[in-house]
């Protein structure tokens, strides 16, 4: 058998794994697990060094005091959109993120499913209500893109609504920054070994059982209808003024880092350690463009 032929033989296997795989399985089939790192294409081979991540991760932490501070002298306004896959990594990096900031100047908004009255008004409404006012940093885990992936994914709302909300999103957004809102979307993917390799680590750790939800269930069968979905809402969002960033997240140090620096990248700050955030990994931090390339 040739190389070639010999990869998509493996390939095939994993996919076969992947398809009768059970989460409540006592274990990770050992393909799923030699097949997590590297799955979605993930360019390293290795998860970064500990040392590296931790020297990192505190400089980074130290500029986004730096960063905040200018931002409540200069009474700006920054929102910061996480979004994924079930298990990308999102609450792992907004905790890293938010973790040496006071919580009076940077908010979290993670919204509950739409309550009967939310659901009776514009679908934007009860997220612009979360959105930051002078002096304040507004993390968002999840966002209005709930529209664009979960909603259509798992029929919480028509594809009518969906159609209409990938059109209004630009729209939305362009209104928040003409008016002074500094909006930065992360977009957290990861590869599907790498997603059941976490979803069955939840299952198993009491300590994580409380992270899965019946919709995180659902992930594994619907992988590809979530890709399609997420395919098609960062083509139809990602304009020049309000860009996503793709991180490829199946190393959880190296997409804490890449958030931060992202974010830090984008604001003016003075004193800024130009060495330290220019340092972005650019093997796992693309434009949309590359990304569905
Ligand atoms: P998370 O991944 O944020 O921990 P879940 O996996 O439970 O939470 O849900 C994913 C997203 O789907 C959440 O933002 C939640 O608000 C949304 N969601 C759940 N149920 C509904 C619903 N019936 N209609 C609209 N959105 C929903
Ligand atoms: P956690 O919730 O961070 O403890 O980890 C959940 C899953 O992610 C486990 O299956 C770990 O093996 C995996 N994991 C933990 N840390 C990393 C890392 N730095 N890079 C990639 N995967 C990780
Ligand atoms: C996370 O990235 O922390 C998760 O996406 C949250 C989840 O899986 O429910």
């Amino acid at each position: 058998m040739t190389k070639k032929a010999a990869g998509k033989k493996e390939e095939d296997g994993l996919k076969q794994v992947i398809a009768t795989f059970q989460l409540d399985a006592e274990q990770l089939p050992q393909v799923i697990d030699e097949a997590a790192f590297g799955s979605g294409d993930y360019p390293h081979k290795e998860k970064l060094k500990s040392k590296i991540y931790q020297r990192d991760l505190l400089a980074l932490q130290i500029e986004l005091l730096k960063a905040l501070n200018w931002v409540q002298a200069q009474g700006e306004r920054v929102a910061v959109i996480f979004e994924g896959r079930d298990t990308a990594g999102k609450g792992g990096a907004i905790h890293r993120f938010t973790q040496h900031l006071s919580p009076r100047d940077v908010r979290i908004v993670a919204l509950q499913k739409p309550t009967p009255t939310e659901q009776g008004q514009w679908y934007f409404q009860r997220y612009a209500s979360q959105l930051p006012t002078r002096g304040e940093i507004t993390i968002f885990d999840r966002s209005w893109y709930n529209r664009g992936g979960v909603e259509p994914v798992m029929g919480f709302c028509t594809p009518e609504q969906t159609d209409q909300f990938l059109h209004e999103a630009p729209q939305f957004e362009a209104m928040l920054v003409r008016d002074g809102i500094r909006l930065f979307k992360l977009f957290l993917t990861i590869g599907q070994a790498m997603q059941l390799k976490r979803l069955h680590a939840r299952h198993a750790d009491p300590l994580k059982q409380w992270k899965l939800s019946p919709i995180d269930h659902q992930a594994v069968n619907k992988w590809e209808a979530y890709s399609s979905a997420y395919d098609r809402m960062l083509a139809a969002t990602d304009t020049v003024d309000t860009p996503w960033t793709i991180v490829k997240a199946n190393d959880k140090h190296r997409t804490r880092l890449a958030t931060i620096r992202s974010v830090l990248a984008g604001l003016p700050y003075p004193d800024k350690d130009e060495k330290l955030v220019g340092g972005q990994d650019h093997k796992i931090v693309l434009t949309a463009e590359r990304f569905l390339a």
